[in-house]
């Protein structure tokens, strides 16, 4: 899917719900790309889920640049599009579009960033170096600092309105979609029905244009509690450890590895002679 399709993919006018889901390795693009989904985040998430960090915030640019590269790897018909790391793109413009340019020459099809209206400036000099921008309004975790927490947003009706502000805001610079995660299913329809572009919820309520969860909620392979709006859909960690425990119960009682799980040598010509 590009970014044509993904932004003319509105509900309200017939499109199929959108479905994104976060990767961050070639097996996992590779299987939610054999899902038939049709987004894959390259998501700062990485931080929590896959480098073991408390937030965001200590995800690099590094980081974010080698794991767009193994979901590259898995060559998904899928769009990839990956996160801009705090805090590539409050520090200007120019260090904005260097990062950019430094996910999509690792196989991004465009990046998303958080934060509305005061980002204007970056999102503007993203699209001009004409790479496609996803925005992120609501709960942003990049401003958890500035939050004091994870906590659901946008609950006061002023505050719905300056998310809704903000929500235009970036439909106007030329945001192709926005995420929308952590408001009140009413915000979520409303700002919803307010834009062009489609939005994607993560607890954001059931009437946005299309739904995002994280790769390792899904599956039931994250450490930390479930958040409220997580479907799991498996218990992929409960199946690992049993399959690692098998292995070594078999190591330890000496049943692995079998004479078909081992090699023989070549017969030598006088061996092979008697
Ligand atoms: O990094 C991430 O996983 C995200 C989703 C929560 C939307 O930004």
């Amino acid at each position: 899917m590009n970014t044509q399709e993904i932004r003319s993919s509105k509900r309200a006018s017939g499109a199929r719900p959108l479905v994104m889901i976060t990767a961050y390795d070639v097996a996992g693009a590779h299987f939610a790309d054999q899902a038939g989904v049709d987004i894959l985040l390259v998501g700062d998430s990485l931080a929590n889920v896959v480098l073991g960090h408390r937030d965001t915030l200590h995800v690099t640019l590094d980081d974010m640049v080698r794991h767009v590269g193994a979901v590259s790897a898995a060559s998904p018909k899928a769009h990839v599009v990956a996160d801009l790391p705090w805090p590539t793109y409050h520090e200007g413009p120019d260090a904005a579009v260097r990062a950019a340019v430094a996910l999509v020459r690792a196989g991004a099809q465009s990046v998303k960033l958080e934060g509305g209206a005061k980002r204007a400036e970056v999102v503007s000099a993203i699209l001009d170096a004409e790479i496609p921008v996803m925005g992120h309004l609501g709960l942003t975790p990049q401003s958890v600092l500035a939050m004091g927490g994870y906590r659901v947003q946008a609950r006061s009706p002023e505050a719905a309105q300056l998310l809704l502000d903000d929500a235009h805001a970036l439909q106007e610079l030329g945001a192709y979609s926005l995420v929308l995660e952590g408001v009140p299913s009413s915000v979520g329809a409303q700002v919803t029905a307010a834009l062009e572009i489609p939005t994607i919820g993560i607890g954001a309520g059931p009437d946005t244009d299309g739904q995002v969860l994280v790769f390792h909620d899904v599956l039931g392979l994250s450490l930390a509690t479930p958040a409220k709006f997580v479907r799991r859909y498996a218990d992929l960690g409960a199946i690992m450890t049993d399959a690692v425990a098998r292995f070594a119960d078999d190591v330890r009682s000496g049943s692995f590895p079998a004479p078909e799980e081992s090699y023989g040598a070549l017969s030598t010509p006088s061996s092979s002679a008697q």
